[in-house]
């Protein structure tokens, strides 16, 4: 017997375009600058500036949770797009520090925000996964699966850092960024999307406890394996070359050249690691998105709240071809080309 399909079956229909339409940020008040860490730990404000462009990172209070930085920057993104939260389908929320382990921070937020009819779950993808959000809501959206989807990049790294170690604790703050996409008729929006990634290189960015290969117990903690760890050079090495090699694979996928791309949006990690890309890219430096040295590397909100900074001074217009890169523990890498 023929089987009858369903009229709303999703092949029936043609893929559809995805817009960014509209995004939103949030810092903690709390300013830590090179000058207070260095009363921490034995670091000056001349090294961190010259290794990483750093100059201060924000700090969320005690009792603020990734959950409450990111519900904050989505009421910003919703208020943008001019949408209820009743309209989100669904809640993607990049993270490497939820609030616990289950359930998802997504399902935090989703309540905090009263987006009551959203399907709700995390990333783990570090660093790069604001973009893994994005690239997911495109596939969600571009194949009528879903009309409205929320992506939010979160994190309170200062919650899993050593703060006796130097090596890192100079680098991390904590923040939230978050983006509505939809569909938007007459707008090209996400051109191109990208993700990628390399388990051989997981041990060179990690935090080794609190999962249940190292679960929290009092030893664990007294040898601070539920904090941050890198190897800083080899962790830089892979990042220029992943970020470079997934800017490439996005514009070129977009039908674009370097010279098109009115500005670059990177993962703000550090300064030194954005010169090595626009160099190695031959984009000027001037057209990168550089917010770092007021809020350090916020791991998955870094892109995205660098990207709800750029929408609302006016850095990028309507019509400008941006490319966003990210890279991050995993290793993780992705990229996306949007015609704002
Ligand atoms: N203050 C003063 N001295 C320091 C500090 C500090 N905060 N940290 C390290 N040093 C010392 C080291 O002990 C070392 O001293 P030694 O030569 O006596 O042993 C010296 O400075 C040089 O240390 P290196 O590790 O070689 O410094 P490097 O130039 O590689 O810079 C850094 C370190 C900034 C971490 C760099 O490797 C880097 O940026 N790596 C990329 C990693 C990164 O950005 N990670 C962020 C997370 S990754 C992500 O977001 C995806």
């Amino acid at each position: 017997m023929k089987q009858v399909l369903p009229s709303t079956r999703r092949s029936d229909k043609a893929l559809r375009t995805v817009s960014i339409i509209g995004t939103g940020s949030y810092l903690p008040e709390k300013v830590l600058t090179n000058e207070d860490l260095s009363r921490i730990v034995d670091t000056n404000d001349e090294w961190i500036t010259t290794r990483t462009g750093i100059k201060e990172r924000r700090v969320a209070a005690k009792d603020e949770y990734t959950s409450d930085m990111a519900a904050k920057a989505a009421l910003k993104a919703i208020e943008q797009a001019n949408i209820s939260p009743e309209e989100i389908n669904l809640i993607l929320v990049a993270t490497a520090t939820p609030d616990m382990l289950f359930p998802a921070t997504a399902c935090f937020v989703q309540k905090k925000i009263g987006a009551t009819g959203a399907a709700c779950l995390d990333i783990s993808a570090a660093c790069a996964g604001f973009l893994f959000g994005i690239e997911i809501a495109e596939q969600f959206i571009t194949s009528h699966t879903y009309d409205t989807v929320l992506v939010i990049g979160a994190d309170k790294l200062t919650s899993i850092t050593n703060w006796t170690d130097r090596n890192t604790c100079v680098l991390f703050g904590d923040a939230a960024g978050a983006a509505i996409l939809r569909h938007r008729g007459g707008s090209h929006g996400v051109i191109s999307t990208y993700i990628g990634s390399d388990g051989q290189y997981s041990d060179i960015l990690f935090m080794p406890g609190g999962g249940s290969r190292c679960p929290i117990t009092r030893e664990n903690v007294d040898l601070n394996l539920a904090t941050i760890h890198m190897s800083g050079k080899e962790v830089y090495k892979q990042a220029v070359t992943a970020m470079v090699s997934a800017a490439q694979k996005a514009v070129e996928q977009a039908g674009l050249s370097v010279q098109d791309i009115a500005c670059v949006i990177p993962h703000q990690a550090n300064l030194r690691i954005i010169e090595g890309i626009a160099d190695r890219l031959d984009i000027p430096l001037e057209r990168f998105y550089v917010n770092l040295d007021r809020y350090g590397n916020t791991s998955a909100a870094a892109v995205a709240v660098a990207l709800d900074e750029a929408n609302r001074t006016g850095r990028i217009k309507p019509g400008d071809y941006i490319l966003m890169v990210v890279f991050g523990g995993g290793l993780t890498w992705a990229s996306t080309v949007i015609e704002w």
